[in-house]
């Protein structure tokens, strides 16, 4: 007999183990709304007070997978390449996604991406994408498959019918504080990539102050999850657990952030002479550094799903995609089939903000950064207007930060902690406080040794 709610619920209250049909049966209910929204959150936070095991953390993104339409690319005609996908677990200026989508599909990946929105401190790439007058973030099916036909990538929102337990549940887990569950964590990123049909995934744990598990132990715990429960649901992955204690990139904030990423596609730093090395992004700063994780990033899907056949070479077919211009055709084609600009290099369209207020530290012009609170930061842009306290809070993509300082970094007088961008002076000067005391510094004198980029990658172990 199937069990009734409040028996699976009591279960794992008193520390028990789920049975696949109760994870089934559990799932189903908060799919058909036979749970009540009371229900589910008290079986969450039992979950995230208990935990589940392997087995049950396996059997729970299975039926949370299940919970909708799985999708089939076989069937799809045109697409010639293996399907392929990077998911970031979030931070400030994250702006990866707009840069290796467009350059895996160079390469001759299939990027059917799908992303989500900014919630609290974190960005989401569908929002930033929005700041594209007319972009397209949900598309027919039809529209969809011509995309990735015509540009090899489209940058999508998960729709009603993909995962949808997964949708219900984390809009309840999101208001009864049990995001932070590492099972229910698993679960839901990998049921959506696991409905999206994939051939190979790459994640990005991020770690740091402006990640959502910024100590290592808890980043490395959640990177072996999601590697352990993808390998055993077939689908190929691989996880680098990578620095958010500073802002990836120069900037915070939805236009200017696919104005940066716009800028790195178009015209690529030195970044694009450097030959793959496991830390060779360490040292490096702002574009370059991001760029160097996006070509990363990029190189590990086309080892994947089998276009390369070593991670050297890889990383040279990415650069040369870059160098050549391909990556950034592609990115204008995909913004031209989701109803964006028609030509996005010779007119984005982005809007920028009227104020712009350069911050230093209250009492000095001169100095060196050594330790960045980059969760403060995104809040700053939160309060700029640039983010959502709650779901469907209303964004204003013009507002956010620019021309952020890295770790090791040194401010003058010429050269700011960062620039502020707000609707009116008077947001201006309420946040250039919060910007300020975000940044910790020292001496100018004093070295400060950059923080490492990629932190550790984790592997299955057959690939290890
Ligand atoms: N991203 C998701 O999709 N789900 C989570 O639970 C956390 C991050």
């Amino acid at each position: 007999m199937t069990p009734t709610p409040a028996e699976i619920i009591r279960t794992k209250r008193d520390g028990g183990v789920h049975s696949e049909a109760e994870l089934r049966s559990l799932v189903q209910g908060i799919s058909d709304q036979s749970w009540a929204d009371s229900q589910v959150a008290a079986w969450a936070m039992a979950v995230l007070l208990r935990g589940l095991n392997p087995q049950e953390r396996h059997g729970l993104t299975r039926a949370m997978a299940h919970s909708g339409r799985v999708l089939d690319w076989s069937a799809v005609r045109g697409l010639h390449g293996p399907i392929l996908d990077k998911h970031s677990t979030g931070g400030v200026g994250d702006k990866v996604s707009l840069i290796v989508a467009p350059l895996v599909a160079a390469c001759g990946g299939v990027v059917p991406m799908i992303s989500g929105r900014g919630l609290g401190h974190t960005g989401g790439t569908l929002d930033k994408l929005e700041s594209l007058p007319g972009f397209q973030v949900h598309l027919s099916d039809a529209a969809l498959h011509e995309t990735l036909r015509e540009a090899g990538c489209a940058i999508i929102g998960a729709g009603p019918d993909l995962a949808p337990a997964d949708r219900r549940l984390y809009a309840i887990r999101d208001v009864t504080a049990t995001v932070e569950s590492l099972d229910l964590i698993t679960a839901s990123i990998l049921s959506k990539k696991l409905a999206a049909g994939l051939q190979a995934l790459v994640m990005d744990v991020k770690v740091g102050s402006g990640a959502v598990m910024p100590e290592l132990p808890r980043a490395l715990a959640l990177a072996r999850s999601l590697v352990e429960v993808a390998t055993a649901e077939g689908l190929p992955i691989r996880a680098l657990i990578t620095d958010m204690g500073q802002v990836l990139g120069r900037t915070a904030g939805h236009a200017l952030e696919v104005r940066e990423a716009m800028q790195l596609l178009n015209d690529p730093p030195l970044v694009s002479e450097l030959a793959y090395s496991p830390h060779g992004g360490d040292a490096l700063q702002g574009g370059a550094r991001l760029l160097w994780l996006s070509v990363l990033q990029a190189a590990h899907l086309l080892v994947m799903g089998g276009l390369q056949p070593d991670l050297p070479t890889a990383w040279e077919a990415a650069l040369k995609a870059l160098n050549s211009g391909a990556a950034a055709e592609r990115f204008a084609r995909m913004v031209a089939l989701q109803g964006g600009p028609a030509d996005v290099w010779r007119d984005a369209g982005l809007a920028s903000a009227p104020c712009m207020v350069a911050v230093w530290p209250a009492n000095t012009k001169s100095g060196r950064v050594i330790a960045i609170d980059s969760r403060a930061l995104g809040m700053a842009v939160l309060r700029l207007g640039g983010g959502r306290a709650r779901p469907g809070d209303v964004i204003d993509p013009r507002v956010g930060l620019s021309d952020v300082l890295g770790v090791g970094e040194a401010f003058s007088p010429e050269r700011p902690l960062a620039v502020l961008h707000a609707a009116d002076e008077a947001q201006a000067t309420s946040v250039a406080r919060e910007v300020a005391e975000a940044f910790e510094w020292v001496e100018e004198t004093q070295t400060v040794p950059p923080r490492a980029l990629v932190v550790q990658e984790v592997t299955p172990p057959a690939a290890a």
